[in-house]
């Protein structure tokens, strides 16, 4: 892992700060920086700029597959989750009498889409007890007008980390549908196998310490033409261009039609930087220090008096934990005082802990909270 010298040569700002918070923004080491400005200077090139632009998408696509456990060409990136999930929803073109299964532990961008009155599909909700999605809570909810079950690998909300075996093997058995999988929460923080899974997407601001404007989207070959979206645009079609472009539109294959228009090519400088950054670390080497620095803050917060909204499960815990408390927003205040970075929303305090964190950093914020309850 980091030593302590690495962690400031490569994440200078993180001195003296207690930062726990990469749920919400993970924090890009001195390479990603450094990528950005590669950018500017390809982009000063002009016309000429596109072929280190394309190199960089090239090199993004490929690490994303790895991680992904894809190919190169089982891989679109566009410019947010939430993008990808509404690009999604057009290519599943969904009918009266169609099912989505969502759940109340989801991020809004994977959940929202098919609760809009617009979508035809009816919305069953996937609830969690006591902070856990059960798979036996799952299977009432399937049947065979199911078409999609969405859930998040790691929940942004509590933490909470799915068995995806179990749900695969669950919507498998009782319904024909696809399984969508959001690992926002996970890539780059706990190693991934992600066997099962329909659709992949994740944003890249936060564990994968890239940059804001990114959307990686995994179509395994065999489910090609069940994503392939009719959207307009011309990077996400065929022929944009040719002498027949009034007659027919016809959208690229799969992962290739989730980018509509020029890629973000900001943001993929980015992407691939941090995905280089993590891959050199070793997101099992990251999972070995963090895992165990999780478990001790969780173990340490339940004594507390907070309201545990992540359940002491720890094969169900990745790098998140979160609780809540009648006096959330005077906690965050004191806590950002000291320098100790947490999220607070809605009466809920959420602590994240990466790599580049120390036990010295969980300490720290276990001082503060206990001094202040
Ligand atoms: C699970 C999950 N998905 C997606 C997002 C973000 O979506 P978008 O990239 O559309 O902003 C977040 C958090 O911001 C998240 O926690």
């Amino acid at each position: 892992m980091l030593t302590a010298e690495e962690r400031r040569r490569d994440f200078p700002s993180l001195e003296g700060r207690a930062y726990l918070n990469s749920a919400a923004e993970g924090i890009p080491p001195v390479a990603v920086g450094d990528a950005l400005a590669q950018y500017f200077r390809d982009k000063q090139l002009g016309m000429d700029g596109r072929k280190p632009h394309a190199a960089q998408w090239d090199a993004a696509k490929a690490l994303t597959a790895a991680f992904y456990g894809l190919t190169a060409d089982e891989i679109g990136i566009c410019s947010c989750s939430s993008e990808a999930y509404n690009l999604a929803a057009m290519a599943l073109r969904l009918m009266d009498g169609d099912e989505v299964v969502v759940n109340d532990l989801d991020f809004p961008a994977g959940a929202t889409p098919w609760l809009q009155p617009a979508c035809p599909a009816t919305a069953k909700v996937w609830r969690n007890r006591s902070g856990a999605l059960r798979v036996e809570d799952l299977v009432p909810l399937l049947g065979p007008n199911t078409r999609l079950v969405t859930v998040s690998l790691v929940s942004f909300f509590n933490g909470f980390r799915i068995s995806l075996p179990e749900v695969v093997a669950a919507v498998r058995k009782h319904s024909p549908a696809l399984l969508a999988v959001d690992v926002t929460q996970a890539l780059g923080r706990v190693p991934l196998d992600l066997a099962g899974a329909d659709l992949i997407v994740s944003s890249t601001h936060k564990w994968i310490l890239a940059s804001h404007g990114g959307g990686l989207v995994g179509v395994p070959k065999a489910r090609t033409a069940e994503w392939t979206v009719p959207a307009g645009g011309w990077f996400n079609l065929e022929d944009a261009f040719g002498p027949k472009r009034f007659d027919a539109v016809v959208s690229k294959p799969g992962a290739a039609s989730f980018t509509v228009g020029m890629p973000n090519y900001p943001a993929v400088y980015a992407i691939r930087a941090g995905l280089e950054y993590i891959r050199g670390v070793g997101v099992a080497n990251i999972d070995r220090h963090a895992r165990p620095l999780v478990l001790h803050c969780l173990s340490e917060v339940k004594k507390l008096p907070v309201e545990l909204l992540t359940p002491n499960e720890p094969d169900h815990v990745a790098g998140i934990l979160a609780f809540r408390h009648p006096r959330a927003e005077e906690l965050h205040a004191r806590l950002h005082a000291a320098n100790v970075h947490v999220m607070s929303h809605a009466g809920r305090l959420r602590v994240a802990i990466h790599g580049y964190n120390t036990s010295d950093d969980v300490e720290r914020l276990l001082g503060e909270l206990k001094a202040a309850l």
